[in-house]
């Protein structure tokens, strides 16, 4: 459930603002992102996840606005990251580091480095070399680092290949039928800290199964370690839940969060949750503007001013994601679109199909857009990325500056002269 709805009148609110002032004050296309949505889907969890020791890592690539983060470091949000820069924007929105955990197939030095300097609570770790490269460097600074092996237990997630990660193919983890033996040999690594184990096997699941399957798996690695005297204080479930965009019915964090607590009954294990999507995908709307109607013979146009490059998902992963206008009650006719950006590219559009009462000049919005809407976008064709806005009760904050032009290429140089 999110708080963005219509009043009687037609027009769309997030939460007490209408979404066509926002557009008025702060132009498009526009990132509006609801407070409330955020604070109850992170709620779900935590309190699904009630008195069983657990911490709630949101998956800072879903959506990485300090705002965002700091609304979640306020509720006591743990953190997943991967990147550097990922850990620094979360210090940024003042995040604690002790409640971050850390993934990702390619740590660099730099990065392990700056992941010991601020103590974080663990490496996920996915390979061999990276294990070495970890215990080296944390033996050079005479300390210890805390790491659970990612493991990957060949689960057919059932969602797009794209974000899959699960599987045997996949780049991600250790091999299940492996895992034993790198617990074997980290357990005698001087520099390294077993804590304990994860996976995440992919995005966008709409079943239980899959998950239930992995912890399975992961439950039997376990007891094997614990009979050769390696006991883990965590499992880590990765991300992973997914969301309706187009009428699917996930389950809610509630149903998945007691279905895992009941898999660990009798056990001392601690629950680590790395959900993206299933927080922000639904707090957030890209708002934009119908620049143009185009009607050809074969199809009608909606060409908006919102493109590939500021919500690649319908481009990347053929996504479908709701579209509507802004103030429903506009006297329009109803046609079938397809809503496309002014991008040189067959593939920039934002949904194909669409029944719509619109017109030029009209506002719409692409809902379920707050996750991996503004992380993934970019400046292709020298567009600026889109302004983000968080929308607290009935007053709407500026969360992210629009990017200005002169910015997009302020550090590229020319050769010096002849
Ligand atoms: N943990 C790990 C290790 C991950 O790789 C991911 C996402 C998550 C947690 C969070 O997963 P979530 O709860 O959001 O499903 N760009 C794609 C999604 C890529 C997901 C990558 N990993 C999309 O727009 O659908």
């Amino acid at each position: 459930m999110d708080y963005f709805n219509y009043q009687d009148d037609g027009r769309l609110f997030a939460e007490q603002c209408a979404v066509a002032d926002v557009a008025d004050k702060f132009g498009t296309p526009t990132y509006v992102y609801s407070r409330a949505t955020i604070e109850r889907h992170w709620h779900a969890f935590n309190d699904a996840a009630g008195s069983h020791p657990h911490l709630v890592c949101y998956a800072v690539k879903a959506n990485s606005n300090i705002a965002v983060l700091n609304v979640l470091a306020r509720l006591g949000s743990g953190f997943d990251i991967v990147s550097g820069g990922e850990l620094l924007r979360v210090i940024a929105a003042g995040g604690d580091p002790s409640k971050i955990v850390f993934s990702g197939v390619g740590k660099t030095v730099a990065e392990i480095n700056l992941a010991l300097d601020h103590n974080i609570h663990c490496f996920n770790v996915e390979s061999t070399p990276e294990l070495e490269r970890i215990n080296d460097l944390a033996l050079s600074r005479g300390v210890q680092a805390p790491i659970s092996i990612r493991v990957n237990p060949n689960i057919d997630a059932g969602t797009h290949p794209y974000i899959s990660t699960g599987l045997k193919e996949n780049k991600f983890g250790i091999d299940i039928d492996l895992a034993e033996g790198v617990y074997q040999v980290a357990s005698k690594m001087p520099g390294i800290k077993l804590i304990g184990v994860d996976c995440h096997i992919g995005s966008q699941l709409t079943e239980l199964s899959p998950f239930l399957d992995a912890v399975d798996k992961l439950l039997l690695l376990i007891d094997k370690l614990s009979a050769q005297g390696i006991v883990l204080e965590h499992l880590d479930v990765g991300g992973g839940l997914g969301v309706p965009y187009n009428g699917e019915t996930p389950p809610q964090p509630a149903e998945y969060v007691q279905a895992l607590k009941a898999k660990l009954a009798g056990r001392k294990l601690a629950l680590i949750f790395e959900p993206g999507r299933a927080i922000m995908a639904n707090a957030g709307i890209l708002v934009s503007k119908v620049e143009y109607i185009k009607l050809t013979e074969h199809k009608n146009f909606a060409i908006v001013d919102a493109a590939m490059n500021d919500l690649i998902r319908p481009a990347l992963y053929s996504a479908w994601q709701a579209i509507a206008p802004v103030n429903k009650s506009l006297e329009r006719e109803c046609l079938n679109y397809d809503v496309v950006g002014p991008i040189c590219e067959t593939g920039d559009f934002l949904g194909k199909n669409r029944d719509l009462t619109i017109a030029m000049d009209d506002y719409i919005v692409v809902r379920s857009a707050g996750a991996y809407g503004s992380t993934m976008s970019s400046n292709y064709n020298t567009r600026s990325r889109p302004a983000e806005v968080m929308v607290d009760g009935d007053v709407a904050h500026l969360v992210r500056r629009r990017e200005g032009l002169e910015e997009i290429w302020k550090d590229e140089a020319i050769l010096p002269a002849e």
